[in-house]
């Protein structure tokens, strides 16, 4: 096993990393599409309650696995009970689900990316006069963009290539170092936007939707979605932060960086719906959908339209994306590079060689999905969508579940005591609640989430 010592450096380089992964584009395209589908305030507040019950106890156990097994997913479950090998396969899947999200992730990287340059190059107004943009310029613009092979292709190349670059750097220098610089700025933008969307006429009416809840729309369906949303988007199920865990040095606190990584993903998620519904409601675009790559890549482009100086908020808007995701993508990747590392004992360079180059390739293909590969399907779907339905439908809470009755079952008790309590050093008296939820709570209802589209 290769004697890769790597730690984060400092307390706020942790932080800043693990929250770099957490807040990706779940919280910024994801999440309002979710909560307008769910009922506004209603959704915001099952999503608090899920993120707070379910999240903080899970986010716990895959941090104490990791800061246990101090090696790769797979690794962890080996070093921790050396006896019942057949659990690694839970590493497996926490290997392998998070690489395949890396494929297409990387495409919507591409994407962010695109619209960055297209904004900065003035290219993305260029056919709008102020007063005249509608949404189906914008529409069409979206379409004409993935319809043709080349941009998107060149695109997801330059994602790969910026994410190779900083794993190249490694856990502090690479990692550390950028989540560093570019979480604090993407904190800025959200502020920026936040006020500006304040000063809307429409913000009184955003803001009732978005945080007066009405009880009738707190139903079943809508409790199992907001529990997918907290689990994507905290990165749990996805090897991430059992990765991450084991670059923790001894002294961190488990329960407390949980904590703050949670509230802080939950602050951009509600950043996020304080920017976007004083938007749709000042400028009546609550009959649009806000769903996949609507949001981003139509309705808000549209909203800069109604500003004066539009392609610099634009700028502004796709470089907070372009933050969220590199950030994202950075932590997914470094799960599989790890793990080629401590398992095929390799330097960390040959790793991100190794790793990344078969998710060139395949993320190369991926951004034909909706142009020269649209004809071919798996499933009926074609690669993109493939890619993401199952990984988001089938892998993540089937990896979730097996990570919690491991964490709850199968692991020593004593494990999970002695990282909350960095071995007794001080008490924690959210242990056996943390333990009773990765028991129960959370295995039963991540496990309603899998099977409610058979219902
Ligand atoms: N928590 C991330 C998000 O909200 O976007 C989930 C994620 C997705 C992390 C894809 C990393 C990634 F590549």
């Amino acid at each position: 096993m290769s004697t890769n010592s790597s730690q984060f450096r400092s307390k706020l380089g942790l932080i800043a990393a693990t929250v770099g992964s957490a807040v990706g584009l779940g919280n910024i395209w994801r999440f309002p599409a979710e909560a307008q589908a769910g009922g506004g305030a209603a959704f915001l507040l099952v999503y608090i309650l899920c993120v707070c019950i379910l999240g903080i106890p899970v986010m716990v156990a895959e941090f104490s696995l990791g800061r246990a097994g101090r090696t790769d997913v797979i690794g962890a479950f080996i070093n921790v009970t050396p006896k019942k090998r057949a659990w690694s396969l839970v590493g497996w899947l926490s290997v392998i689900t998070p690489t395949l999200i890396s494929i297409f992730y990387m495409v919507v990287t591409g994407w962010t990316l695109t619209y960055l340059w297209q904004s900065l190059s003035g290219n993305l107004y260029s056919g709008v006069t102020h007063t005249g943009a509608d949404m189906g310029y914008f529409t069409e613009k979206m379409n004409q963009y993935i319809r043709t092979p080349e941009m998107p292709l060149l695109f997801t190349v330059a994602a790969v290539v910026l994410n190779l670059g900083v794993l190249l750097g490694g856990v502090s220098k690479g990692i550390e170092r950028l989540s560093n610089i570019l979480m604090p700025l993407l904190f800025v933008l959200l502020l920026i936007f936040c006020g500006v969307a304040m000063t809307l006429p429409g913000a009184g009416a955003g803001l009732e939707y978005f945080l007066k809840p009405d009880f009738s729309h707190i139903t079943p369906p809508t409790i199992l979605s907001a529990l997918g949303q907290a689990f994507f988007s905290l990165s749990l199920g996805m090897g991430i932060l059992v990765t991450y865990a084991a670059y923790y040095p001894a002294r961190t606190r488990l329960v407390r960086t949980a904590i703050t990584v949670v509230v802080l993903d939950m602050l951009v998620a509600v950043m996020m719906g304080i920017i976007i519904f004083p938007a749709i409601m000042t400028f009546g675009l609550e009959g649009h959908g806000l769903a996949g790559t609507t949001l981003v890549f139509v309705t808000l482009p549209e909203v800069f339209t109604h500003m004066p100086g539009s392609s610099a908020w634009s700028v502004l808007f796709f470089m907070l994306l372009v933050i969220a995701a590199i950030t994202s993508t950075v932590s997914i990747t470094e799960v599989a590079t790890r793990c080629l590392q401590d398992r095929l004992n390799l330097s960390r360079r040959a790793a991100v060689f190794w790793l990344m180059i078969p998710i060139l390739f395949l993320s190369a293909v991926c951004s034909q999905s909706f142009s020269t590969l649209g004809g071919f399907r798996l499933a009926g779907m074609n690669m993109f969508d493939f890619l993401d339905s199952v990984t988001a439908n089938v892998m993540l809470p089937v990896a979730s579940i097996g990570l919690c009755v491991y964490m709850g079952w199968i692991a020593p008790r004593k494990l999970l005591q002695n990282e909350m309590t960095n071995f007794g050093k001080f008490r924690s008296r959210l242990f056996v609640p943390v333990l009773m939820t990765v028991r129960y709570l959370a295995p039963l209802l991540i496990l309603l989430v899998l099977i409610s589209p058979l219902l």
